[in-house]
């Protein structure tokens, strides 16, 4: 049993599918901070905002500012802090635009659990050099330099599994030695999300590191027992029903590589599904419908595995429960396109429950 709040730090947070994993099970938690850039481009170097930083000798809180304007003067909000702000218990000075600008060190020993994924880049070009230096330049290269100078007593990193060959397997190779060099006890595997309770194949790498040496196994696959028609909603809104383009496009046996009808297991969710046509569709027979006039004025009612009725995108609401998040989770911040393209880009969140769940069994965070 916890005695004190877990004090967690995240990275690439995104919508903060591990904060959503506490808040499920009742882990009572404080973000000691948090940091994403929105998916945004800055066109000033990383060289470029040092000097200016050791010039000008800014203090973090000074650089933190001064990165955060340069951010600002992209004219692009940062949507993933607009829904990660109307989530979560945080304050803007424990929020980061870029986890390339985040010293560490003065988070040193007060983090219990630092979590993150890093987009998946290169180490080929740079050459040997000695362990972490081996990354420098990459987005990796930071995460690893944070657990080194914060030293959590556990981090969750989350990959694609295509990590695992990227360069032909050069990138994974470095990185796990990477995680040895700065002494973490590491464990990972491959989980997907229909062996934790939810109706969608998606598979992501994680690794588990310990600070002190602990025995860790990641949670055994279970029976999934429900299927997509567990997760949707009674009333779709109108908007999101297809006209006859849309209908014959999804139903087309041609483009099955893109679009799906009534699958009872969906396919990974991607950042663009939903929109021209990709991704997984609900087909509501004509008798669910006959009565809703707005659906019967947008939609196209046809034939489909021979039964009329009509086809609907996912919802934005379906596509978080099919997460795992609960509709306690605000979306609605965001446009109808970041709704969907933050829910795809997300983490499974009953994958990091269940992951959480062995931790605890083996790490004590009360000492
Ligand atoms: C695949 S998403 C991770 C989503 C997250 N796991 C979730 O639960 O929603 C990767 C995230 O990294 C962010 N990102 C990319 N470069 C970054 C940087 N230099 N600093 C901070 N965040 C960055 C992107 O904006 C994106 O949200």
């Amino acid at each position: 049993m916890l005695s004190k709040k877990l004090r967690i730090a995240t990275v690439f947070s995104g919508i903060g599918a591990f904060e959503h994993a506490l808040k499920k099970d009742n882990i009572p938690y404080e973000i000691v901070f948090a940091c994403d850039n929105g998916e945004r481009e800055l066109s000033t170097s990383y060289e470029e905002i040092m000097n200016y930083a050791s010039e000008n000798n800014l203090s973090d809180e000074e650089l933190s500012k001064y990165v955060k304007s340069l951010y600002d003067s992209t004219g692009k909000e940062n949507r993933m802090k607009t829904s990660y702000f109307a989530n979560y218990d945080i304050s803007e000075d424990r929020w980061y635009e870029d986890i390339r600008f985040i010293n560490g060190k003065k988070y040193t020993n007060k983090v219990d659990i630092f979590v993150g994924g890093s987009p998946c880049q290169s180490f080929s070009n740079m050459g040997r050099r000695k362990g972490l230096e081996d990354a420098r330049g990459t987005l990796f290269y930071n995460y690893a330099k944070l657990i080194d100078e914060i030293k959590p007593k556990v981090f969750i990193y989350e990959n694609v599994p295509g990590m695992l060959n990227h360069d032909g397997g050069d990138t994974w190779k470095r990185i796990k030695e990477i995680f040895i060099n700065l002494n973490y006890k590491c464990y990972d595997a491959i989980l997907n999300g229909i062996d934790y309770g939810i109706p969608q194949r998606r598979n992501r790498l994680f690794v588990v590191g310990f600070k002190k040496d602990r025995s860790f196994s990641f949670p055994k696959a279970t029976k999934l027992q429900t299927t997509l028609f567990d997760y949707l909603e009674e009333n779709a809104a109108v908007r999101h029903y297809l006209g006859q383009k849309g209908f014959e496009f999804v139903t087309n046996p041609k483009y099955r590589g893109r679009a799906v009808v009534n699958n009872e297991i969906i396919r990974t969710q991607k950042a663009n599904q939903q929109f021209n046509w990709n991704g997984d569709f609900v087909f509501e027979e004509y008798d669910k419908i006959k009565d809703r006039v707005d659906v019967l004025k947008r939609a196209y009612v046809g034939t489909w595995n021979g039964k009329k009725g009509v086809i609907r995108q996912l919802t934005y609401r379906e596509c978080y429960r099919l997460m795992g998040f609960d509709d306690s989770y605000d979306y609605t911040k965001v446009s109808n396109l970041w709704r969907y393209r933050q829910a795809g880009n997300s983490i499974i969140v009953n994958v990091l429950e269940a992951i959480m769940s062995e931790i605890m069994k083996v790490e004590d965070f009360n000492e």
